[in-house]
């Protein structure tokens, strides 16, 4: 009896600190959040190989390379259920800046992501050679995150 009632009580505060977690009641804003943090984190990690590339940050090619690697992984991660339908900025104003192109013209984007997995891949094999490669292959990287927000995000 003990034991289940600890087993109740742990389950409640389980519960409990889960719905910390989520903002409100409407899930679809957990899920725009989702996956705006794993954007974020693609600056993350972009940003300093930027800087390296810019001579703003001395070239580490260990760092290069942890960061490229890291970038890539990121792509290992199945987001796909954050992109739901009927989560764009026409229903969630001022939460996404997502078009709702993206679920008019599906599969179109998936032809941006495919491009930009491929430029990451390149990126981390090569970043932590030599400054030049990084330079090299950090371009196409850049170019595949900038079509991709010039056509599926709302204008900031
Ligand atoms: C295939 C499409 C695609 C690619 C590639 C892509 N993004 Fe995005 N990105 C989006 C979309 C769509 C949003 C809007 C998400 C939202 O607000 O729900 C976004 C939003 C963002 C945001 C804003 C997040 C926030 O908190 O509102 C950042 C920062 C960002 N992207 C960085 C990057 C970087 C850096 C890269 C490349 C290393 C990249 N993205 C590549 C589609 C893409």
């Amino acid at each position: 009896m003990k034991n289940i009632t600890r087993t109740f009580l742990g389950f409640t505060a389980l519960v409990l600190s889960l719905q910390c977690f989520s903002d409100s009641n409407d899930t679809n804003l957990d899920l725009i959040h989702a996956r705006q943090s794993n954007m974020e984190l693609r600056s993350y990690f972009l940003g300093p190989l930027a800087a390296m590339a810019k001579g703003k940050l001395p070239y580490d090619a260990e760092m290069a390379a942890k960061l490229s690697n890291s970038l890539q992984l990121l792509n290992g991660l199945d987001m796909g259920r954050a992109w739901a339908p009927g989560t764009g900025n026409d229903k969630y104003e001022g939460e996404t800046t997502a078009l709702p192109k993206i679920w008019d013209t599906y599969p179109e984007i998936g032809k941006y992501g495919k491009k930009y997995e491929t430029a990451v891949d390149a990126l981390a094999s090569t970043a932590g050679n030599s400054l030049n490669e990084l330079r090299a292959s950090l371009g196409d990287v850049g170019k595949a995150c900038k079509a991709c927000h010039d056509d599926f995000t709302e204008k900031q």
